[in-house]
Protein backbone atom coordinates (compact mmCIF):
# COMPACT_ATOMS: atom_id res chain seq x y z
CA UNK A 1 0.00 0.00 0.00
CA UNK A 2 0.88 3.71 -0.23
CA UNK A 3 -0.44 6.84 0.88
CA UNK A 4 -2.91 6.81 -1.98
CA UNK A 5 -4.29 4.04 0.14
CA UNK A 6 -4.70 5.52 3.10
CA UNK A 7 -8.30 6.59 2.52
CA UNK A 8 -9.77 3.46 1.83
CA UNK A 9 -7.87 1.84 4.62
CA UNK A 10 -9.69 4.39 6.80
CA UNK A 11 -13.31 3.80 5.76
CA UNK A 12 -12.18 -0.23 6.83
CA UNK A 13 -10.68 0.60 9.79
CA UNK A 14 -14.30 3.17 10.45
CA UNK A 15 -16.22 -0.10 10.49
CA UNK A 16 -17.50 -0.82 13.57
CA UNK A 17 -18.67 -4.68 12.21
CA UNK A 18 -14.60 -5.21 10.62
CA UNK A 19 -13.05 -3.79 14.21
CA UNK A 20 -15.27 -5.66 16.33
CA UNK A 21 -12.30 -7.91 17.47
CA UNK A 22 -9.57 -5.28 16.09
CA UNK A 23 -9.57 -3.08 18.65
CA UNK A 24 -13.22 -1.14 17.76
CA UNK A 25 -12.91 2.17 15.44
CA UNK A 26 -10.34 4.35 15.02
CA UNK A 27 -10.38 7.72 13.99
CA UNK A 28 -8.43 9.44 11.35
CA UNK A 29 -5.49 10.46 13.62
CA UNK A 30 -5.26 7.08 14.98
CA UNK A 31 -5.46 5.68 11.36
CA UNK A 32 -2.86 8.17 10.52
CA UNK A 33 -0.05 7.11 12.68
CA UNK A 34 -1.27 2.89 12.14
CA UNK A 35 -0.59 3.47 8.69
CA UNK A 36 2.80 5.11 9.14
CA UNK A 37 3.85 2.52 11.75
CA UNK A 38 2.73 -0.92 10.56
CA UNK A 39 2.11 0.27 6.54
CA UNK A 40 4.16 2.84 4.75
CA UNK A 41 6.99 3.19 7.62
CA UNK A 42 6.74 -0.53 8.08
CA UNK A 43 7.88 -1.97 4.84
CA UNK A 44 11.38 -0.49 3.95
CA UNK A 45 12.36 -1.45 8.34
CA UNK A 46 11.18 -4.96 7.89
CA UNK A 47 12.09 -6.18 4.42
CA UNK A 48 9.52 -8.85 3.09
CA UNK A 49 7.28 -8.07 5.94
CA UNK A 50 4.18 -5.97 6.39
CA UNK A 51 0.92 -5.38 5.54
CA UNK A 52 -0.99 -5.76 2.20
CA UNK A 53 -3.86 -5.00 0.42
CA UNK A 54 -5.86 -7.88 -1.05
CA UNK A 55 -7.72 -7.07 -4.72
CA UNK A 56 -10.52 -9.60 -5.68
CA UNK A 57 -9.29 -10.95 -8.77
CA UNK A 58 -12.32 -10.68 -10.69
CA UNK A 59 -13.52 -7.07 -10.01
CA UNK A 60 -10.24 -5.59 -9.76
CA UNK A 61 -11.95 -3.90 -6.21
CA UNK A 62 -9.48 -3.73 -3.31
CA UNK A 63 -11.94 -6.32 -0.75
CA UNK A 64 -9.22 -6.37 2.51
CA UNK A 65 -5.89 -6.60 3.72
CA UNK A 66 -3.60 -9.61 4.80
CA UNK A 67 -0.42 -9.31 6.42
CA UNK A 68 2.67 -11.01 7.79
CA UNK A 69 4.17 -8.50 10.54
CA UNK A 70 5.24 -8.60 14.16
CA UNK A 71 2.78 -8.71 16.80
CA UNK A 72 3.18 -5.03 18.61
CA UNK A 73 5.78 -5.33 21.44
CA UNK A 74 6.99 -8.75 20.46
CA UNK A 75 9.83 -10.56 17.98
CA UNK A 76 6.75 -13.10 17.10
CA UNK A 77 5.59 -12.55 13.46
CA UNK A 78 1.95 -13.79 13.04
CA UNK A 79 -0.63 -13.80 9.71
CA UNK A 80 -3.70 -11.58 9.74
CA UNK A 81 -6.29 -10.61 7.61
CA UNK A 82 -9.44 -8.55 7.95
CA UNK A 83 -12.28 -7.79 4.74
CA UNK A 84 -14.78 -5.09 4.18
CA UNK A 85 -18.43 -6.68 5.21
CA UNK A 86 -19.25 -7.48 1.71
CA UNK A 87 -16.57 -10.16 1.43
CA UNK A 88 -17.38 -11.89 4.08
CA UNK A 89 -18.30 -15.90 3.97
CA UNK A 90 -16.67 -16.80 0.43
CA UNK A 91 -13.29 -18.26 1.47
CA UNK A 92 -11.06 -15.18 0.95
CA UNK A 93 -9.62 -15.19 4.31
CA UNK A 94 -8.31 -18.88 4.23
CA UNK A 95 -6.49 -18.05 0.64
CA UNK A 96 -5.13 -15.37 1.95
CA UNK A 97 -3.61 -16.22 5.15
CA UNK A 98 -2.96 -20.08 3.53
CA UNK A 99 -0.75 -17.57 0.66
CA UNK A 100 0.87 -15.61 3.12
CA UNK A 101 1.84 -18.39 5.66
CA UNK A 102 3.40 -20.27 2.50
CA UNK A 103 5.29 -17.03 0.92
CA UNK A 104 6.60 -16.63 4.99
CA UNK A 105 7.87 -20.38 5.31
CA UNK A 106 8.78 -20.97 1.97
CA UNK A 107 10.23 -17.82 0.47
CA UNK A 108 11.01 -16.10 3.60
CA UNK A 109 12.31 -19.04 5.87
CA UNK A 110 10.83 -18.34 8.89
CA UNK A 111 10.93 -20.74 11.75
CA UNK A 112 7.81 -19.92 13.22
CA UNK A 113 4.37 -18.01 12.46
CA UNK A 114 1.95 -17.04 14.90
CA UNK A 115 -2.17 -16.62 14.93
CA UNK A 116 -4.13 -15.21 17.16
CA UNK A 117 -7.54 -14.21 17.37
CA UNK A 118 -10.51 -12.81 20.19
CA UNK A 119 -11.80 -15.84 21.67
CA UNK A 120 -15.28 -14.79 20.76
CA UNK A 121 -14.19 -14.36 16.75
CA UNK A 122 -15.45 -17.55 15.41
CA UNK A 123 -14.75 -16.72 11.52
CA UNK A 124 -11.06 -15.97 12.36
CA UNK A 125 -10.30 -19.50 14.80
CA UNK A 126 -12.03 -21.10 12.41
CA UNK A 127 -9.41 -19.47 9.66
CA UNK A 128 -6.29 -20.08 11.48
CA UNK A 129 -7.40 -23.54 12.31
CA UNK A 130 -7.87 -24.55 8.65
CA UNK A 131 -4.94 -23.11 7.62
CA UNK A 132 -3.22 -25.43 9.64
CA UNK A 133 -1.45 -23.54 12.54
CA UNK A 134 -2.01 -25.13 16.08
CA UNK A 135 -4.13 -23.88 18.82
CA UNK A 136 -1.92 -23.70 21.99
CA UNK A 137 -4.17 -22.22 24.76
CA UNK A 138 -4.67 -18.39 25.38
CA UNK A 139 -2.18 -15.48 25.35
CA UNK A 140 -1.71 -12.26 26.68
CA UNK A 141 0.16 -9.13 25.52
CA UNK A 142 1.55 -6.15 27.23
CA UNK A 143 1.40 -3.81 24.51
CA UNK A 144 -0.98 -0.39 24.34
CA UNK A 145 -2.99 -1.98 21.25
CA UNK A 146 -4.05 -5.06 22.85
CA UNK A 147 -5.58 -3.42 25.85
CA UNK A 148 -9.09 -3.94 25.03
CA UNK A 149 -8.74 -7.44 24.40
CA UNK A 150 -8.64 -9.96 26.76
CA UNK A 151 -6.87 -13.46 26.94
CA UNK A 152 -6.09 -13.76 22.62
CA UNK A 153 -6.70 -17.44 21.70
CA UNK A 154 -2.58 -18.59 20.22
CA UNK A 155 -1.99 -20.21 17.75
CA UNK A 156 1.21 -21.21 16.23
CA UNK A 157 2.95 -23.20 13.08
CA UNK A 158 6.34 -24.23 12.02
CA UNK A 159 8.06 -24.70 9.21
CA UNK A 160 8.61 -27.54 8.40
CA UNK A 161 5.75 -29.37 10.11
CA UNK A 162 3.48 -26.86 8.02
CA UNK A 163 5.41 -27.64 4.59
CA UNK A 164 4.94 -30.79 5.18
CA UNK A 165 1.42 -31.01 5.37
CA UNK A 166 0.74 -28.38 3.14
CA UNK A 167 3.47 -29.80 -0.24
C1 LIG B 1 -12.49 -13.07 10.08
C2 LIG B 1 -12.71 -12.80 8.60
C3 LIG B 1 -11.41 -12.31 7.98
C4 LIG B 1 -13.15 -14.11 7.94
O1 LIG B 1 -13.15 -13.92 6.54
P1 LIG B 1 -13.91 -14.89 5.54
O2 LIG B 1 -13.35 -14.67 4.17
O3 LIG B 1 -15.37 -14.75 5.72
O4 LIG B 1 -13.44 -16.34 6.07
P2 LIG B 1 -13.53 -17.72 5.29
O5 LIG B 1 -14.74 -17.68 4.42
O6 LIG B 1 -12.20 -18.01 4.65
O7 LIG B 1 -13.70 -18.78 6.48
C5 LIG B 1 -14.55 -18.50 7.56
C6 LIG B 1 -14.88 -19.79 8.28
O8 LIG B 1 -15.48 -19.46 9.52
C7 LIG B 1 -16.79 -20.01 9.59
N1 LIG B 1 -17.61 -19.06 10.31
C8 LIG B 1 -17.96 -17.81 9.93
N2 LIG B 1 -18.74 -17.24 10.89
C9 LIG B 1 -18.86 -18.15 11.88
C10 LIG B 1 -19.54 -18.16 13.12
N3 LIG B 1 -20.22 -17.11 13.55
N4 LIG B 1 -19.46 -19.30 13.89
C11 LIG B 1 -18.74 -20.36 13.48
N5 LIG B 1 -18.06 -20.40 12.29
C12 LIG B 1 -18.13 -19.31 11.52
C13 LIG B 1 -17.21 -20.19 8.15
O9 LIG B 1 -18.25 -21.12 8.01
C14 LIG B 1 -15.89 -20.64 7.54
O10 LIG B 1 -15.59 -21.98 7.90
P3 LIG B 1 -15.90 -23.23 6.89
O11 LIG B 1 -15.16 -22.96 5.63
O12 LIG B 1 -15.44 -24.42 7.65
O13 LIG B 1 -17.40 -23.21 6.63
C15 LIG B 1 -13.80 -11.72 8.38
O14 LIG B 1 -14.95 -12.10 9.08
C16 LIG B 1 -13.35 -10.33 8.82
O15 LIG B 1 -12.73 -9.58 8.05
N6 LIG B 1 -13.66 -9.98 10.09
C17 LIG B 1 -13.27 -8.64 10.60
C18 LIG B 1 -11.75 -8.51 10.79
C19 LIG B 1 -11.21 -9.58 11.73
O16 LIG B 1 -11.81 -9.90 12.74
N7 LIG B 1 -10.02 -10.11 11.37
C20 LIG B 1 -9.39 -11.16 12.13
C21 LIG B 1 -8.68 -10.60 13.30
S1 LIG B 1 -7.95 -11.91 14.28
Amino acid sequence: MTNRDLDWFAVLYGDTDVTRYLGGTKTRSQVEEMFRARVTGYYDANPGLGIWMTIERASGRPVGFHLLNHIYGESIIQVGYGLATHAWGRGYATEMASAVLRYGFADLQLENIAGMADQDNLASLRVLEKIGLERRGERTFPHPAYATAGPLAWFEGTRNAWLAGHP
